[in-house]
């Protein structure tokens, strides 16, 4: 079977792609230094797969490091070769992902982001892999009001994190322009992934305080903040709250797969593509949708609006699904349901 190389794997959308690869009985090789996640998420997707008692003997083998460490990677490729262990893929999760932090700290987004990746892109030539999925973001692109946003859409990101992303895919862009060897790269623009593996046993475990909404929204839900501030209540909207395109993790670690096997099947191509569903959902319908599902409560109270954010960001994905065939399945309520059950199982992350 395949040998997959997958950085950041144990973070919240790795942990849940790791877990699919295994399942489809890939060999799986993560490669992380855990600043941002636990080492305890790659024992749960054993635990899961036992579970589920399947026949599935499962392949992982995972390797403490930084990606900005260029003599672990050497090291690491070596010996990957040494045992005869060809790294057929990639999968590069591993990075930094804060917009507020990256605006106050740009230099180490900049580095642990685009030198980290650069470094990758250096082995990767040495030990000739040539199938490459990498993680994008749709904060790349300039925000139309109320406007879908397709792949062809304006880039113009207005914070350090969205520039490493759009610098990394330029990078990609230049290093398959140069070759003339079978390159297949695909760099996936996420929109926003919430939600958990249905077990409950993974799912987004930030180390400090989070930034993002749903997990914040869960903190509120459980008491370990008071009230959920939500940043504008006069966007031109239905009910003055920003929209977004929420995206449940497991359809987004699915898009990875199907993403990476239809590069295997490929020959030289490369891909810029919007992984979402499409569908827009305010922060207050967000709320409300995950009340009503886990019949709970989320306090919340308005406050202003902050700089650099936008009213509406939601994917056109036709070309996820027409070209590639690739359908999200999961309801905004499915991934209400099973984000809250992750969080009750686990209050406090993978510390328990
Ligand atoms: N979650 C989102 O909303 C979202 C949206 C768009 C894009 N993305 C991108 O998707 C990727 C994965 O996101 P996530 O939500 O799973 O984040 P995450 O923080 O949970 O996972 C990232 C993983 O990378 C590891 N890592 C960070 N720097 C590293 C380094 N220098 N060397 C080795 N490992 C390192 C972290 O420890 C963590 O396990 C990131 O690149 C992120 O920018 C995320």
């Amino acid at each position: 079977m395949k040998n997959i190389l997958v950085t950041g794997g144990a973070g919240f959308i790795g942990s849940h792609t790791c877990l699919l690869l295994l399942e489809k009985g890939y060999e799986v090789h993560v490669v992380d230094s855990f600043v941002n996640s636990s080492p305890k998420s790659l024992d749960k997707i054993l635990e899961i797969i036992k579970l589920k008692n399947s026949s599935i003997d499962p392949k992982l083998n995972i390797y403490n490091g930084d990606l900005r460490d260029k003599k672990f990677l050497e090291n690491l490729f070596f010996d990957l070769h040494k045992n005869n262990k060809k790294i057929d893929g990639i999968i590069h999760f591993a990075g930094l992902k804060s917009v507020s932090e990256s605006v106050k700290y740009p230099l180490l987004y900049w580095e642990v982001n685009v030198i980290g990746s650069i470094n990758l892109f250096e082995i990767m030539k040495k030990y000739n892999c040539n199938t490459f999925v990498f993680s994008s973001s749709a904060t790349l692109y300039v925000q139309k009001e109320n406007s879908l946003l397709s792949e062809s859409s304006e880039l113009n990101p207005i914070n350090t994190y969205g520039k490493t992303k759009l610098t990394i895919e330029i990078i990609l862009k230049d290093i398959f322009e140069a070759s003339k060897t079978n390159l297949k790269m695909a760099s996936l623009r996420y929109f926003n992934p919430i939600g958990a593996h249905f077990s409950g046993l993974i799912g987004e475990n930030p180390v400090g305080k989070p930034n993002n909404i749903f997990p914040l929204i869960l903190n509120t839900a459980l008491g370990i903040q008071k009230q959920l501030e939500i940043y504008g209540n006069d966007w031109p909207t239905n009910d003055g709250t920003a929209i977004r395109d929420y995206i449940h993790v497991m359809d987004l670690a699915e898009a990875h797969i199907d993403i990476l096997e239809n590069l295997f099947q490929n020959n030289r191509t490369f891909i810029n593509l919007n992984v979402g569903t499409g569908l827009g959902t305010s922060v207050l319908e967000l709320i409300k949708i995950f009340e009503k599902v886990n019949n709970t409560k989320v306090p919340y109270v308005f406050s202003k609006r902050r700089l650099g954010d936008a009213c509406s960001v939601v994917a056109d994905n036709s070309t996820l699904i027409n070209k590639f065939k690739i359908v999200p399945k999961f309801s905004i309520e499915d991934m209400c349901r099973d984000g809250w059950k992750w969080k009750k199982k686990n209050p406090i992350g993978y510390k328990n």
